[in-house]
């Protein structure tokens, strides 16, 4: 979480940072700052509690239209209050330097301690702002701007992305562990930012920081230092893609236009990737061992992403009868390693702590490691042995929605793709299941039609109701999940899913007169039982089958990953009853889209 950007060019700097800051806030929203350098060689900053678009002041002002250095940060809170005082970018006592730090600074308290007896005023609670300090004292002792930051992040434990800037030269130096930053050198400047969205408006190409690179970054260009020789700097990727913060839709809302979007994103991935399921070629294009090597699978991930895991998870366990495991990545240490395993890693951002600490637990021999992203450049997608694109295209709304689709469908042509070129699968059950995968888009479509005239019925109903209840059977318990994790984060109000089962064996306790509970049918009769249960005590139930609120006609059985067009009207109500309760649905509170801290 947290945002870094960082400007050295001919241009003003400030506009350059805060358009990239926009671009950024999707990784933290809590609060928002710039630091510019004046003419004068002073650092000016602005921070704010709230959104970047309140950052303009220093943009009009008329002494800095020819600065051409700038830093900036949006900040997603781990450690103190979310007051202007803890927003980045940070500086020491005497304005000497200026920071923005993305990470998780382990030992800050030690240091606070240490820099507070050597004299030093820290006025905020972040343990980001050790950091400044530690760096001025290294400045002033005469480093420069890059040795003094090599000095301060030796004293550090723990993780982190730091852009310095430093008053007297106008320089900024970079360096990075375990959060990433990337550096881009154009004819107009070089740039620095926490990932490519920031700035692929405006590079075609960038590297990426390994752990042992410091690079220092002036008018003329940035220098790299690895383990403290000059080097050439790692190579180059180039950008293939360039994020937008505009609107597209018929909502003002980016949730509800990417909601829109689904029907086309599960056909964007049929047109790319159908082909190649039937006779195998999708999974060996990956590069991966052959599958009949394979004796399990492990399906990584968080939230939303790992409901899109346990979805795939089901077509090698259905059709392939291979183990899965579907692993929380933030509990993967537990996990006890066993040879010929594939692991999935699902992560719409690739950049998420969790996943990226777990792959140390999965680090063992005979591991295969595929990443399935919707960003192909990201941390995750550089560890991997093959990695697959699930073609969302950018999400802006923090909660998951067209990249949760995307991901089912990749996953799922990934998985079929493999079982078509094995011995495993039966024909006739990957002839059935393919069929249902190309079915899908139609299907999403139909679900959003069909549930558009009940959704504003029922936000009504439930508009006051303080906790739901998510149910399903079978394929259908992760869709409930996903339902319940969509209503929590843009709601606020309590939800929990449970197996239907699992009902009677205590939270039927929950049911009373009226209590909404939803329940994601897959053709399961037993689950009929279950609804009584609830009826019986005054529940009021919502049956999700098919694609739209009256099933008759369209009831079938459910393909192995599921029924994914149940997930539209969930998320339909999850938005709907958010706007009823007046809720920011692209920016739920507390929340980030990229979680890059522990
Ligand atoms: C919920 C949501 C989160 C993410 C989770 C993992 O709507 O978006 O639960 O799914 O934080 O993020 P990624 O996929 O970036 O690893």
């Amino acid at each position: 979480m947290c945002g870094i950007v960082a400007y050295v060019g001919l241009r003003p700097a400030a506009p350059l940072v805060f358009h990239a800051l926009g671009l950024l806030e999707y990784r933290g929203y809590d609060s928002a700052g710039i630091a510019v350098l004046t003419p004068d060689g002073e650092i000016e900053t602005e921070k704010t509690v709230g959104g970047v678009v309140a950052l303009t002041s220093l943009l009009v002002r008329a002494d800095l239209q020819t600065s051409g250095t700038a830093i900036g940060h949006t900040r997603w809170a781990t450690h103190g209050a979310v007051t202007e005082v803890n927003a980045h970018p940070l500086s020491d006592c005497h304005g000497a330097v200026s920071i923005a730090h993305n990470g998780v600074i382990a030992n800050a308290d030690v240091l606070r301690r240490e820099l507070a007896a050597r004299g030093h005023r820290l006025v905020g609670e972040v343990d980001s702002e050790v950091i400044a300090h530690l760096v001025e004292e290294f400045v002033e002792e005469g480093s420069s701007i890059a040795v003094a930051l090599t000095s301060a992040t030796a004293r550090l434990e723990g993780s982190w992305a730091i852009v310095a800037m430093d008053a007297r030269t106008g320089t900024v130096a970079a360096t990075a562990q375990g959060s990433p930053l990337i550096v881009s050198t154009t004819p107009e400047g070089t740039f620095v930012a926490s990932d490519i969205t920031a700035i692929s408006d405006r590079v075609d190409a960038y590297q990426v920081l390994r752990s042992s690179d410091v690079v220092e970054i002036g008018r003329g260009g940035a220098t790299w230092w690895d383990g403290g020789a000059r080097s050439a700097g790692p190579s180059s990727s180039p950008v293939r893609w360039r994020a937008t913060a505009e609107h597209g839709g018929r909502f003002d809302d980016h949730m509800g236009n990417e909601i829109d979007e689904q029907p086309a994103v599960a056909a964007r991935v049929l047109d790319a990737f159908a082909g190649g399921i039937a006779d195998g070629s999708l999974w060996r294009s990956l590069g991966l061992a052959g599958f009949d090597r394979i004796h399990r699978v492990v399906v990584l991930g968080c939230g939303t992403s790992l409901h899109a895991g346990i979805a795939i998870g089901r077509v090698f366990s259905d059709l392939g009868h291979l183990p899965v495991t579907a692993l929380v990545a933030s509990e993967a240490s537990s996990f006890v390693p066993e040879p010929h395993t594939l692991v999935i890693a699902i992560s719409q951002s690739g950049e998420t702590a969790d996943i990226l600490r777990a792959l140390d637990a999965l680090s063992f021999p005979d591991r295969t490691l595929l990443a399935l992203t919707n960003n192909p450049y990201s941390s995750l997608a550089r560890e991997a042995d093959a990695v697959i694109d699930c073609l969302a295209g950018v999400e802006i709304g923090v909660a998951a929605t067209k990249t949760f689709v995307a991901q089912v469908m990749t996953g799922v042509a990934v998985a079929l793709s493999g079982l078509c070129g094995s011995a495993r699968v039966d024909r006739v059950d990957a002839r059935a299941a393919l069929e249902a995968l190309t079915e899908t888009p139609l299907r999403l479509d139909a679900a959003l039609r069909g549930w558009s005239d009940s959704i504003p019925l029922l936000t009504e109903e439930f508009a006051d109701a303080s906790g739901f209840l998510f149910l399903g059977r079978g394929s259908g318990v992760v869709y409930a999940a996903e339902g319940a994790l969509k209503l929590k984060e843009l709601t606020y109000r309590w939800a929990e899913h449970q197996p239907a089962g699992e009902l009677k064996h205590g939270p039927l306790a929950l049911v009373e007169n009226g209590t909404p509970v939803l329940a994601v049918d897959v053709g399961d009769r037993r689950l009929d039982i279950n609804i009584a249960e609830v009826l019986a005590r005054g529940g009021r139930v919502v049956r999700i089958a098919g694609v739209g609120p009256d099933p008759v006609g369209d009831l079938r059985p459910a393909p192995p990953w599921g029924p994914l067009e149940a997930v539209v009207p969930l998320q339909l109500f999850a938005r709907s009853l958010a706007i009823r309760l007046d809720r920011n649905v692209d920016k739920p509170r507390n929340l980030a889209k990229s979680v890059t801290v522990d």
